[in-house]
């Protein structure tokens, strides 16, 4: 099912397409962006909570600067010096964050119409065409995201991409979650988990400097579920640094695998984040300052915390980082999972 959301400053009609399952679950996801506008789960007492932060409207994604449940590409995250190599040949990217490249610069992924599929009542097909020397980088890539909602209460994220030329690749969603309901204020006192002994160490512009810290005995240890806000203001490096969480977690195992999760005691909803991916930023909304959100809602400082599952930031300059290089006849292809249920 799918409606109208609105029309972008250039006159491109924007729709809303709706994904229902048998448990109550629903979901919503537009062709501006790709992004995730509605995530609907009914909380432990049966009402029904969304999740996410978002907008009302086409426009308002357009104009918003916060990647509200954005598809970013074509690399995620930061690439330093907005610079890399490949082949030998010297790309140029914008430098939008310092001096370095952020969610792909200027011409984002997220603020462009992608072509939608709807291919049956419980998934939908984004994609976009990706020309060489778009945002800098080099080859021809195509691009799908499918949103899919199961009958397990699952949320899967796939990611597909085919380049012509060797190119990076590093796509992530970055939904801001607030299970106590995403009008509710500061995640501060929901709980996270995060499957990972080590993180990436960033520096002051939250360029990795490659090494990784053993999070045990660190605030960043979240391999046990603990409130957000209980060490998010304590006098360590990372945190005075990302003013927050704001890093990445070098994630344990590999293969698809629960990596992290995330629990309101309010509510009762718990989310659970499966990948098979390496990373994932867990961003606290520290920079979210104001930002006039969906029905009347002003979103503020920590109202929701991003789960952003990628290859680590700024690989392309780190040889013992896997990824991002998407080889020309090859196929970039992953998934994540965020996968509901209720605890009373
Ligand atoms: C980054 C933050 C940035 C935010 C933008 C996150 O992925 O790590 O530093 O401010 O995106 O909303």
């Amino acid at each position: 099912m799918n409606c109208e959301f609105g029309s972008t400053s250039k006159g491109e009609k924007a729709r809303l397409y709706i994904l229902r399952n048998q448990r109550g679950m629903e979901i919503a996801v537009t062709d501006y962006g790709a992004a995730l506008v509605k995530v609907l789960v009914p909380d432990k007492d049966g009402k029904v909570q969304d999740v996410v932060l978002g907008y009302d409207n086409a426009k308002a994604y357009e104009n918003g600067g916060v990647y509200f449940g954005a598809t970013v590409g074509r690399v995620a995250n930061r690439i330093g010096g907005a610079s890399f190599e490949l082949n030998g040949n010297a790309y140029e990217l914008t430098a939008n964050d310092n001096n370095n490249s952020l969610h792909g610069g200027r011409d984002y992924y997220n603020k462009r119409m992608w072509q939608a599929e709807e291919t049956d009542g419980q998934k939908v097909m984004f994609s976009l065409e990706s020309p060489e020397g778009d945002q800098g980088y080099p080859g021809n890539a195509k691009i799908s995201v499918i949103y899919e909602l199961t009958e397990d209460n699952e949320l899967k994220i796939s990611y597909h991409a085919v380049s012509d030329g060797d190119t990076l690749m590093n796509l992530t969603n970055h939904s801001y979650f607030n299970l106590s309901g995403h009008a509710s204020g500061p995640v501060l006192g929901q709980e996270v988990f995060i499957a990972a002994d080590a993180f990436t160490r960033a520096d002051a512009e939250s360029i990795p400097t490659g090494e990784l810290v053993p999070v045990e005995d660190t605030p960043m240890d979240f391999r046990e579920y603990k409130a957000i806000g209980e060490e998010i203001e304590t006098d360590y490096e990372a945190l005075t640094l990302g003013q927050g969480y704001d890093h990445n977690w070098a994630l344990n195992g590999k293969g698809m695998r629960t990596v992290a999760g995330m629990r309101s005691k309010e509510t009762g909803i718990v989310m659970e984040v499966l990948t098979d991916l390496p990373g994932m930023q867990f961003y606290t909304g520290n920079f979210l300052i104001s930002e006039q959100g969906k029905e009347d809602t002003e979103y503020k400082k920590r109202h929701g915390a991003c789960f952003e599952t990628q290859y680590f930031p700024d690989a392309i300059h780190k040889e013992h980082f896997e990824g991002p290089v998407l080889k020309a006849g090859t196929s970039y292809d992953t998934m994540t999972v965020y996968r509901f249920h209720t605890e009373a």
